[in-house]
């Protein structure tokens, strides 16, 4: 089987990658030349474990191959990948300009019966609307449109990608499933649930999913703010509603608010449909402003309890990829928080691990740290934003001897209270 997969972005380039490591021939496009070039020179333009190392086995075996040039490959290929990006516009609904350039760059290059696959996260409809699309120029015996969306995370993309929750298909009929069972045979092989349905439910799912994971998030960050007043620990509340089957334990942690490529970008689209629709999603439009009153709720929390002005403290903000083990920080809660914070005349440095170069490339006025030691020295406030291992490893006595002062605001809640009261940090953490 051979396939084309369009983009290679966190989705494109993992989905690709791990396909060709289940046997099939990928082919790999994308019309940013310089992403194409850096993977020709074995390089990976994001941060992402383990995918350097299965690009490199899979590029070596002649499995995975990368192009700038789509119309060079597509002719002979079984099926199609669509895994281009559908960012957020200024209304809030999903820009499908990546979706429609691709569909129009293969429209008239497609020869024989060919599958087209929509792994990006679109709105309900626009598998319908791609059809219709490829109806002007390819004869429909030619082509299916298929719902595949992807629930892969960035840090831990490929064990996902191989091992998924499940592998959702929405499709209309009978020879597109088919197709999609080879496509997926390793996986369902190693008894991975293949979940088929219509594929307006299938675009319906991802973004519901991802609502609701936003909800989960919310929910906690709200539970936490009242432990603080009620001076209860969310630790524990946690720990207790997780045990129940029917809540979960994943997603319970309290932080600084969701973020990244996905939640926001879903959350606000879900919501932009309903309205479409004439319906109302009361709940994830709680959801949505409850997050984005998080990010300035967390700022004033700091800027209350610190010196601002010429002689004030320095802040050292460690963390700002949305989350640990990506270097992405689209739509991270540290660009509002810092942003906030240097709106209110806080002296700040940022730094982290892997994100440093994004977050530059942003916001390249903001004093950026090279080091974590560098972070550290002299600051009078630490700021934890991201959940890296490197920060939950510091060594504490060390952390205290090269700050210049002693508070610490922990929004990822990695370190012990009681210790760091011990220790002589002024510390504050979430839901407690
Ligand atoms: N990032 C995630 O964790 C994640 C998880 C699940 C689903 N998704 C969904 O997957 C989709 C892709 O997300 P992403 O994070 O990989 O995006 P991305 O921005 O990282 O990558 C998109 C890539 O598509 C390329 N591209 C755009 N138009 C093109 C065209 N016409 N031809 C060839 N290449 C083109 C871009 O240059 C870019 O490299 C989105 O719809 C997203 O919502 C993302």
């Amino acid at each position: 089987m051979k396939i084309c997969v369009i983009g290679c972005g966190y989705v494109g380039l993992v989905s690709a990658t791990c396909f060709a490591e289940c046997g099939l021939d990928v082919i790999c496009v994308d019309n940013n030349a310089a992403k194409i070039d850096l993977l020709l020179e074995g390089q990976v333009p994001f941060y992402e474990p383990y995918l350097e190392d299965l690009i490199k086995k899979n590029v070596d075996c002649n499995s995975l191959l990368f192009s700038k040039d789509l119309n060079a490959h597509i002719a002979d290929v079984d099926a199609i990948f669509l895994a281009v990006g559908t960012p957020m516009q200024s209304d809030g609904k999903a820009d499908l300009q990546y979706i429609y350039s691709a569909v129009e760059g293969i429209r008239n290059q497609l020869k024989g019966y060919t599958l087209i696959i929509v792994k990006s996260t679109v709105p309900i409809g626009t598998g319908d609307e791609i059809e219709r699309t490829l109806l002007k120029s390819v004869a429909k015996e030619n082509f299916d449109v298929v719902s595949n969306p992807e629930f892969l995370r960035e840090g831990s993309a490929i064990s996902d990608f191989m091992t998924p929750d499940r592998i959702l298909v929405g499709c209309e009929n009978d020879n597109s499933d088919k197709i999609m069972r080879d496509i997926y045979a390793s996986l369902i092989a190693n008894n991975i649930p293949y979940i088929k349905m219509k594929r307006r439910s299938a675009e319906m799912a991802k973004y519901a999913a991802n609502s609701f994971l936003a909800m989960k998030v919310s929910f906690i960050n709200e539970i936490a703010d009242l432990c603080e007043a009620t001076n209860a620990n969310v630790k524990e509340v946690s720990k207790a509603i997780g045990y129940d089957k029917r809540i979960g334990n994943s997603f319970l942690e309290p932080g600084p608010g969701y973020g990244g490529s996905c939640f926001p970008k879903d959350v606000s689209a879900l919501i932009n449909i309903a309205h479409e629709h004439g319906s109302e999603l009361r709940i994830i439009e709680g959801v949505k402003a409850s997050n984005n009153r998080r990010k300035d709720l967390l700022s004033n929390r700091i800027i209350k309890k610190i010196k601002i002005g010429n002689n004030g403290d320095v802040v050292s903000i460690l963390g700002v990829s949305f989350k640990a083990g990506t270097d992405d920080v689209r739509e991270s809660p540290s660009l509002s928080i810092i942003s906030n914070l240097i709106d209110s005349g806080v002296n700040v440095k940022v730094y982290d691990p892997r994100a440093i170069e994004n977050y530059h490339k942003i916001m390249p006025d903001v004093r950026t740290c090279i080091t974590l030691d560098e972070a550290i020295s002299g600051a009078d406030v630490i700021v934890i934003l991201t959940e890296w291992d490197e920060f939950k490893n510091i060594s504490l006595s060390s952390l205290k001897n090269k700050m210049k002062g002693n508070k610490i605001f922990d929004y990822r809640n990695i370190f012990n209270p009681e210790t760091m009261n011990k220790l002589g940090f002024e510390y504050y953490c979430l839901g407690s």
